[in-house]
């Protein structure tokens, strides 16, 4: 756990109560919240039963609350059926078909608005046209798309049949593509021709084409959007243009009503090793989730237009773009792009014209934004912004202050949300109208979140501001079921560090005086690079598959504005290369595994070495590469090193 991490936090006492306007007004008051968490301290069975039955609209009602019969696999609310997507679309048709569901603005400026009834609509065409391709319950669809309307489409199309979808980011690789689409032995890959970001074309089909290419026997059909009109190769027989697929097909189609924790999803995120795990998401319990926190957390309302920034291939567009907001009937903005097209305006362009009320964002972005100066956020009208949140790492205080006086103008709250892929829904965060914020915390725990920080031997750390790891006690209805095909690395990666007694999040914390809980950053192998979480092992395969190398170490170092940075140190075969052409192979290792992985993990820093330092078992003494990528002293015991002279050539010295 990093001591400057924490020192820094620690310097930090200024405190945000709410503003008596937003209290008056806000879904949750003080007297609310007590009610609830009394509720939940009380029964916690009945409190989220009790939720259950009035959040989703259920087919069959649910007679059993929690299963723990398998615990940890926990069951939720098991014999009720439901369907997710009559949940997010048909719930609102009675009584307001007309409203906007999706706000959409392509990188180009193209825009688009589809109500509620379009969106069914839509969705309804889409589901009937993956029925005609023979897909049905329990088939999984990988996703492979720009952050267009039909992301979310095809997403709802999924759920209104059954079929399970793996939404893959558009930004990775063929070559990670194509593990996912092995891993769900998905039957059918939908994708667009390409997508704009970043003022170029991606080439999704191509990346699909070269997925399925090798090893995907499973896959029969590629439903491929036309987005970008850029000539694509379509294989006869298998693939289908979205356009022709829906040409005939009627505007509604019955959902498939499903058992409570039928899989909604998968979703593969990073692990300490180098295979991502695929998360399994129920139907019942992560919609409930879902929407409960949008409600709570982002105080959502009718009148409300809320942008969560986040790409549908993370899980904060799985929650908070696709399923959260929709099935509370919210107007969501949905944006193609990056924030620097056509320049870093762009956000507060949008957020101007369509009116954006609610503001969700990660701190890589605020931090890059904030870079560019005040001027250009004061060049638009942000005065319809209400509310502020962030994800996905720790928040600096400086660029939260920032967030809450120059983008929202000193009035909005600010709520720094912590939760996780396998969390489903945020965990902890404040809520807007009781929570006084204090920058760089996420504050207190929701209601029904038993959220603790535990020392080594799983006992509560009760001590202000000493670290320990965040767990959480009792089961929730959107925690991950299992990861798909392998329970056992389920259990091992968060159960079994106290022998099952609650789940480990992986990350460590400290509470403050009053409680609240600071974020300090992950305790496993994994960095979290601009918010996305990267396993050091990933990038280590990565590196040793070139047939350069033979040995690769990779460690993280504090980034400006990605949070962290990747510092990998490569010991090659054959010949140490020195000047031009050593920069050369540099560059070429830091090519080769953004091809094999996605531009994301594109390390920053590679250093070229003859040797990596170990210890005498032959471990790799992580923290020594850590303290040099930082440019730290190094504090290590350095006396077991075989050939000392290895730390100037770490050092990048030698
Ligand atoms: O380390 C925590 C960090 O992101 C991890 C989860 O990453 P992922 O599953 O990709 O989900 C990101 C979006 C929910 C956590 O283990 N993290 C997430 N939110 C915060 C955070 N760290 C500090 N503060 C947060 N608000």
């Amino acid at each position: 756990m990093s001591r400057d991490n924490l020192d820094s936090i620690l310097r930090e006492d200024r405190k945000f109560p709410p503003d008596a306007g937003f209290i008056g007004k806000a879904r949750i008051n003080r007297v609310a919240l007590s009610a609830m968490q009394a509720h939940a301290e009380r029964n916690l069975e009945e409190f989220w039963a009790g939720l259950a039955r009035e959040e989703l609209s259920w087919h069959r009602p649910f007679s059993e609350v929690l299963d723990r019969g398998q615990a940890p696999n926990f069951r939720w609310f098991a014999d009720g059926e439901l369907n997710a997507s009559w949940n997010c679309l048909d719930v609102h048709l009675a009584t307001h078909a007309e409203r906007t569901a999706i706000l959409f603005e392509g990188e180009p400026g193209d825009s688009r608005r589809l109500t509620y009834r379009e969106l069914h609509g839509e969705v309804c065409r889409l589901a009937n046209g993956l029925k005609a391709l023979g897909i049905g319950s329990g088939d999984r669809v990988v996703i492979y798309m720009p952050m267009v309307p039909e992301a979310v489409i095809a997403m709802q199309a999924c759920a209104r049949i059954g079929a399970v979808h793996s939404v893959v980011f558009g930004g990775f690789s063929a070559h990670s593509l194509r593990d996912r689409i092995q891993d769900t032995g998905a039957r059918l890959v939908i994708t667009a021709d390409g997508g704009h970001r970043g003022g170029k074309v991606i080439e999704l089909k191509a990346a699909a084409d070269k997925a399925v290419a090798d090893g995907c026997d499973t896959v029969e059909a590629m439903v491929v959007l036309r987005r970008t009109g850029a000539p694509v190769a379509m294989q006869p027989g298998r693939d289908t243009w979205w356009s022709d697929l829906v040409a005939d097909q009627p505007d509604q189609c019955p959902p498939v009503f499903v058992g409570a924790e039928h899989p909604l999803f998968l979703l593969y995120t990073s692990g300490s090793t180098g295979k991502p795990k695929g998360i399994q998401h129920s139907t019942g319990g992560y919609l409930l989730g879902a929407k409960l926190t949008t409600k709570w957390v982002f105080d959502l309302r009718e009148d409300d237009v809320f942008w969560c920034t986040a790409d549908v291939g993370w899980i904060t567009g799985h929650s908070y773009v696709c399923y959260g907001p929709l099935a509370a009937g919210a107007t969501i903005v949905m944006y193609e792009g990056a924030p620097s097209v056509p320049d870093g305006g762009r956000f507060w362009s949008i957020c101007e014209r369509l009116g954006v009320t609610v503001f969700y964002t990660a701190p890589t972005a605020i931090r890059a934004l904030m870079k560019l100066g005040d001027d250009i956020p004061a060049r638009h009208d942000l005065s319809r912004l209400r509310l502020l949140g962030t994800v996905g790492e720790p928040i600096n205080p400086e660029a939260w202050m920032w967030y809450r006086d120059v983008i929202g103008g000193g009035r909005c709250p600010v709520v720094d949300t912590w939760w996780q892929t396998e969390t489903g829904a945020i965990m902890i965060s404040p809520l807007p109208g009781v929570t006084s914020t204090k920058p760089g915390s996420c504050t207190l725990p929701l209601p029904g979140v038993f959220a603790d920080i535990v020392d080594e031997s799983g006992e509560p750390v009760t001590d202000e501001n000493k670290g320990g790891y965040l767990v959480i006690r009792e089961p929730w209805p959107s925690m991950a079921r299992t990861i798909w095909g392998d329970n056992q690395r389920y259990l091992d990666t968060y159960w079994a560090r106290f022998d099952g007694r609650f789940y480990t999040a992986g990350d460590s914390a400290h509470r403050d005086r009053d409680g609240y809980f600071w974020i300090m950053g992950r305790i496993d192998d994994v960095l979290n690079v601009a918010g996305h979480r990267l396993g050091t092992m990933e990038v280590e395969s990565a590196l040793v598959a070139h047939p350069r190398v033979a040995e690769a170490a990779v460690v993280g170092r504090p980034h400006e504005i990605k949070g962290e940075a990747i510092f990998a140190y490569v010991v090659l075969r054959g010949d140490r290369p020195m000047g031009a052409a050593a920069a050369a192979l540099t560059e070429e290792l830091r090519a080769w595994v953004a091809e094999e992985l996605g531009a994301i993990a594109r390390p920053d820093d590679i250093r070229l070495t003859d040797n990596l330092p170990k210890t005498r078992s032959g471990k790799i003494m992580r923290r020594l590469l850590r303290s040099i990528a930082r440019g730290e002293e190094i504090s290590q015991d350095t006396s077991t090193l075989e050939n000392p002279s290895i730390l100037d050539q770490l050092r990048g010295e030698g």
